[in-house]
Parts: C-alpha cells; sequence; structure tokens
C-alpha cells in the first residue's frame, strides 16, 4: 500500500512538473529566437523621443496593445499600483495640454508636440511603496512598445502638478477613480512620427561600471 502510494506520488508530481514547463515555454519567451531578440534590443536602442506628429490618431488596436504592453511592466511585489488614463478624445487630450503647460506658466504653446493621443500613467500611492518606480516602468514599456508598433512617443512630465490641480482631480473623479489616492507619474504622448526621426545623442563616459 505505501508502495503504491509512493508510486502515485511520484507520477502526480512528474504531471505537474510537465504542466509548469508547458506553462513555462508559452508565456516566458525563453524560447526566442535570434530574429525576435535583435528585434527586442533594435527597438530598445533605437527608440526615441519624438516631438513632431500629424494628426492622424492610430488605429484603436494598436493604443489598446501598447496600454497591454504598460500593464505587464514588472511592480514591487506584484501590487500593479499604477494605471493608465488613455485619452483619444481631442477635447480632453487638448485640456490635459493646457493644464500641462499652465504649470510652466504658459498658454501659447502645446507642450504635447501636436500629439493625437496621451497616455496618462497615475500610481496608487497607498498600493506600494514602491508606486513611483512602477509608474515609471509602465512609462517605459509604453515608449519602448509604441516605437514597436512604429508609432512616435515622448515622456511629458509634470503629471503630477496636473492631477493635484482641480481641474485634473475632476477628470479621475469623473473615470470613478479616487483622486487622493493617485499622484501623476507621466504623460506618454503617442502618434506617427512627422518630418525626420532624431538621432540619439552621444553615451557618456563611464555609464557602465564592471565588476568582474
Ligand atoms: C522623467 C522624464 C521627463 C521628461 N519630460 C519631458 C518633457 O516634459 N518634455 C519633453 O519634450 N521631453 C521630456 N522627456 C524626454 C527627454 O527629454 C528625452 O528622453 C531625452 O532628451 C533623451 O532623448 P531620447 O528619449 O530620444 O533618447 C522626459 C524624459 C523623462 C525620462
Amino acid at each position: 500500500m505505501k508502495k503504491r502510494s509512493l508510486i502515485l506520488l511520484v507520477a502526480v508530481a512528474m504531471m505537474m512538473a510537465s504542466c509548469v514547463t508547458v506553462v513555462n515555454n508559452e508565456n516566458t519567451g525563453e524560447n526566442k529566437n535570434e530574429t525576435e531578440m535583435n528585434t527586442t534590443m533594435n527597438d530598445l536602442l533605437t527608440r526615441r523621443s519624438v516631438r513632431s506628429y500629424t494628426d492622424e490618431v492610430p488605429p484603436m488596436e494598436v493604443i489598446e496593445e501598447i496600454c497591454k504592453a504598460g500593464t505587464y511592466a514588472p511592480t514591487g511585489m506584484n501590487r500593479q499600483a499604477p494605471i493608465i488614463v488613455a485619452v483619444t478624445n481631442r477635447e480632453v487630450r487638448d485640456r490635459l495640454s493646457k493644464l500641462n503647460a499652465s504649470v510652466f506658466g504658459r498658454d501659447d504653446m502645446d507642450p504635447f508636440y501636436g500629439a493625437p493621443v496621451v497616455l496618462v500613467v497615475l500610481a496608487d500611492t497607498t498600493a506600494a511603496f514602491t508606486w513611483k518606480e512602477d509608474g515609471s516602468l509602465v512609462m517605459g514599456n509604453l515608449l519602448n512598445a509604441a516605437h514597436a508598433k512604429g508609432l512616435g512617443s515622448c515622456w511629458i512630465h509634470r503629471a503630477k502638478e496636473v492631477f493635484e490641480m482641480e481641474e485634473g482631480k475632476a477628470i479621475l473623479r469623473d473615470l470613478g477613480i479616487d483622486d487622493t489616492k493617485y499622484v501623476g507619474i507621466g504623460n506618454c504622448i503617442l502618434g506617427y512620427t512627422a518630418g525626420d526621426y532624431p538621432e540619439a545623442s552621444p553615451r557618456k563616459d563611464n555609464y557602465v561600471y564592471w565588476i568582474k
């Protein structure tokens, strides 16, 4: 009887192990081929901040995919403190631009450089003490995913100040978001690049220190 139980236990363990392998293979990308790896590296190295856009709004499916990439950023203790407010509505986009410009006392310019879409990242300060880092990583994913999907993007700052204003808070409340908990991290503007694609500035010396 004891022996049979042991055999059963081993069989179950082996079955579970094989399930884990399948899940890993499906979800981790461990089987990435060289072309896929090179594409990822290339996207990371060639993403630049774009500051000139056409008016054309990218397809909703593409914007959704970019948002999805944002939601897969790592977060402290997997608390998923950040949220993304995806703004494709022109009137709200313009309002956010005006609020953003007002932070540095301007009413005659568009800090979103004409980009038709803005993905605002905010983070719940009560969800995890890493909320700021979590939100920044979401921003990074959005910027890189936009580039991977052939769109221009740029981190535009002052989301914190905008969502401290009554008008900013009202936008959150309209979406059912608790405006007392969320702090703005950044605005990821999106659209089709107009004109030349920017070049990377040289990297500074001693960016990386090795301890081998
Ligand atoms: C935290 C942060 C805030 C930024 N804020 C702005 C901004 O308000 N306006 C802007 O034009 N670019 C902004 N940028 C973009 C940087 O200027 C840009 O990343 C930098 O010049 C390097 O260029 P690259 O992104 O093309 O490599 C910001 C970037 C970061 C990371």
